[in-house]
């Protein structure tokens, strides 16, 4: 973040239908010391966004809509920039199209106005720029021309970046309730004329992150949520490059991120005129939303950003606007403990002494953070009972959950829990005394998952009881590690208490709430980590990062299965996020029997936050031995993995090597990871060309004569591996 900002207040630009104003400009200056700017071209009626490499363009036309004009790469002054288009088919391009006038696309607003007409005309109004450290933003007012609704679209551009965050806010400024039947937080337009490759994520439990491609024709791909969660059969990420032709160190593309955590919808729509223009927000399937009187709704963030570098540099993109703008702060370049987790070694079979036993052997190999899983709370003995009564199990913990964190910490280890609080089993103390809590359906019994149903959250009574069930475990024992749990999707959602116009809303109301709790509990215990698992990664999204510091990457921990789905991971996802239960854990490789050396267990679970899962007591010493020496690296490396670039170097897709390294911000360190699958022929494979080094300096790396960083980036260095999952870890030092 070197010349990150040159500007030291804050100032605020406001211009009440600003077109009649002259020009107005907010500047900061970028990480490569360029301009960045939002300006406001008062002759052209012209808003020019311009970040590091890339320009962002609207206007507003003749019929005063606001128009989109120009998103791409940087361009040199606003004068290069065309007219909005008026008439007929400026609806066309509307930056923020309502459903209304002569459109017939995927509209960003659809509503119902108390009189029953469903037409709505969004007109310009007035402006606002405001520059802050490191940031500006622009606010742009709309208002229907007859009806009393506003619209501000929100802009918040960075210097360290090239995102653009949008999100908007509606208000209801009449005397009646009006109805929003479908509310996208941002509308984003692509340069007409190229056909264009979209790239996306599908996935299940245990094989999430699972890229696709579509070279689009004219068309519509929907890409979306209806499970209750973010995740995982599409995840809201998306990436669009010209005829498809990004590989992964080059070419230009647009990349977005859409930060909800519950139902999504993204829409990818080329129409008839070759206009390619990406909706997305909250899903407007099974969603009403009755706004009333002065109530303002706020949609979710919908980060884009245009970038060059390919595939490659969108990662870094992301995984740098992670770092700086949406983890907590202090977390975000805070190095991940060492953490032991008991469910490879227990699942449900846990107690007190076992525990305390594992314990003395984890801190002895080095474990810094001792998580208990499931299975420690009231009757919980499988899957069948207990969610919702969260007490320490008389028969496994009798003396509470004091004695064991006591003598966790006294072995120099930290406390962690699991919870699952949103569910709740049927078999449960909690469900007997509260079954109107639970999402159902009047005249229906709700369907069971894994014998648990799902709490409705939305009920203010409910947010009160997960609120206060997380709140008091924190603050009345040492518990510094929060492992959120969510086993199930949430079906039939109905709200038997609420208004029936309020039904179609309930998901939204669940994750206010949702927000609010660990928006608050992260406030409050900001020394406690908290990861956020979903039956692996089902509910991953940039909104989640604000609260989750680690991430279940996934349940599957099969060897090979694991390379495919940390690439996808790392694709958006900040590496050092990458969590899960048990990397080391021979246990845990269930999902189709296949065994890997210890080594290569380690390897991979040292691309993120590295656990172990291992049943300890069942381990040799000189299996111990060789776990410690894994820690031991693991802590050695970690300041680069962790807070160091990403770089995917070779995929397990299309090489017998997956090759992954990371390079501190410094350049001075970099850590080459090298993991094979099953090598064949004695074959004589390329060298591995390094990236991101400076390349005037002299770089060692054990086994290797010293080089420059251009010899190691353009002529690169051997790397043999033999048989099946062997792998190197290489690191590479400034000499
Ligand atoms: C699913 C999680 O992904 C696992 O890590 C483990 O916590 C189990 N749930 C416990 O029920």
């Amino acid at each position: 973040m070197k010349n990150l900002v040159k500007i030291f207040a804050t100032l605020f630009f406001i211009h009440a239908a600003g077109i009649a104003g002259g020009n107005t400009t907010a500047a900061l200056k970028t990480a490569g010391d360029r301009n960045m700017n939002i300006e406001f071209v008062a002759q052209k009626k012209l808003f020019v966004l311009t970040t590091e490499n890339s320009t962002y363009a609207m206007g507003v036309n003749k019929s005063g809509a606001l128009g989109h004009i120009y998103w791409g790469k940087r361009i040199g002054t606003p004068g290069d920039l065309s007219d909005p288009i008026s008439g007929l088919f400026h609806v066309n391009t509307q930056e923020y199209p309502g459903w209304g006038e002569y459109f017939f696309d995927e509209p960003a607003l659809k509503m119902t106005y108390s009189d029953g007409v469903r037409d709505t005309r969004l007109r310009y109004k007035e402006y606002k720029i405001t520059e802050n450290a490191g940031n500006c933003e622009l606010r742009i007012t709309l208002k229907d021309s007859f009806y009393p609704l506003k619209v501000d679209l929100v802009y918040k551009i960075y210097s360290d970046c090239d995102v653009i965050e949008r999100h908007t806010i509606v208000t209801n400024q009449g005397k009646s309730p009006m109805t929003i039947e479908s509310i996208q937080s941002a509308a984003w337009y692509l340069p007409r004329d190229k056909s264009y490759r979209l790239s996306y994520q599908t996935g299940r439990w245990g094989k999430e992150y699972h890229p696709q491609e579509w070279l689009m024709k004219q068309g519509k791909a929907v890409l979306e949520s209806r499970r209750g969660v973010s995740g995982p059969d599409y995840t809201p990420f998306f990436w669009i490059d010209p005829e498809g032709l990004a590989t992964e160190d080059h070419g230009d593309m647009w990349i977005g991120a859409l930060h909800w955590a519950g139902n999504w919808k993204i829409i990818v729509e080329n129409n008839r005129d070759n206009q390619t223009r990406i909706t997305g927000g909250i899903n407007d399937f099974d969603f009403d939303y009755v706004l009333q009187p002065a109530e303002e709704f706020v949609t979710p963030l919908f980060s884009c950003a245009f970038i060059e570098g390919g595939f490659g540099g969108a990662s870094r993109t992301w995984h740098d606007y992670q770092r700086n703008h949406l983890m907590r702060p202090e977390k975000a370049n805070a190095l991940m403990p060492l953490i032991y987790n008991s469910w490879g070694a227990f699942t449900f079979d846990i107690d007190e002494k076992r525990v305390f036993k594992l314990a003395e052997i984890a801190a002895g190999i080095g474990v810094e953070l001792f998580v208990i899983d499931d299975g420690w709370f009231a009757k919980r003995d499988n899957d069948k009972c207990s969610l919702g009564d969260w007490y320490p199990s008389p028969t496994k913990f009798p003396n509470g959950l004091d004695p064991m964190i006591k003598k966790i910490n006294d072995l120099g280890m930290d406390f962690g829990i699991w919870l699952e609080p949103e569910m709740v089993s049927p078999d449960s103390e909690l469900y007997r005394a509260h079954p109107e809590w639970v999402f159902q359906f009047e005249n229906r019994t709700g369907s069971q998952y894994r014998h648990q149903l799902v709490l409705n959250l939305a009920r203010d009574d409910v947010k009160e009881f997960v609120y206060k069930t997380m709140h008091d475990l924190l603050k009345n024992h040492n518990i510094k590690y929060f492992k959120l749990d969510n086993n199930r999707y949430i079906s039939e959602p109905g709200w038997t208490s609420a208004d029936l116009k309020d039904q179609k809303s309930v998901l939204v109301h669940y994750y206010r709430n949702f927000y609010a709790i660990f928006d608050r509990l992260t406030k409050e215990f900001p020394d406690v980590l908290f990861e956020n698992c979903a039956s692996g990664s089902g509910r991953v999204d940039f909104s989640m990062h604000r609260n989750f510091d680690r991430i279940n990457r996934s349940d599957n921990q099969d060897p090979l299965d694991m390379l495919y789905l940390h690439e996808g991971f790392a694709r958006v996802n900040l590496p050092k996020l990458a969590g899960g239960a048990c990397h080391i854990s021979t246990s845990m490789a269930h999902i189709n029997g296949r065994h890997a050396p210890m080594r290569y267990q380690a390897h991979i679970g040292m691309l993120g936050s590295l656990a172990i899962g291992q049943n300890l007591f069942n381990c040799t010493p000189e299996q111990l031995k060789e776990m410690k020496g894994y820690v031991d690296t693991y802590k050695d490396i970690r300041h680069i993995t962790q807070r160091g670039d990403y770089y995917q170097l070779l995929s397990p897709r299309t090489d017998k090597r997956a090759v992954y390294q990371y390079v501190s911000k410094d350049k001075s360190e970099a850590v080459l990871f090298v993991l094979g699958q099953s090598m064949q022929f004695r074959d004589k494979l390329p060298n591995i060309r390094l990236q991101g080094l400076n390349p005037d300096t002299l770089y060692t790396a054990d086994g290797y004569k010293p080089m420059s960083g251009a010899g190691l980036m353009n002529i690169g260095i051997p790397v043999n591996l033999r048989g099946d999952f062997d792998s190197k870890l290489i690191q590479i030092r400034k000499k």
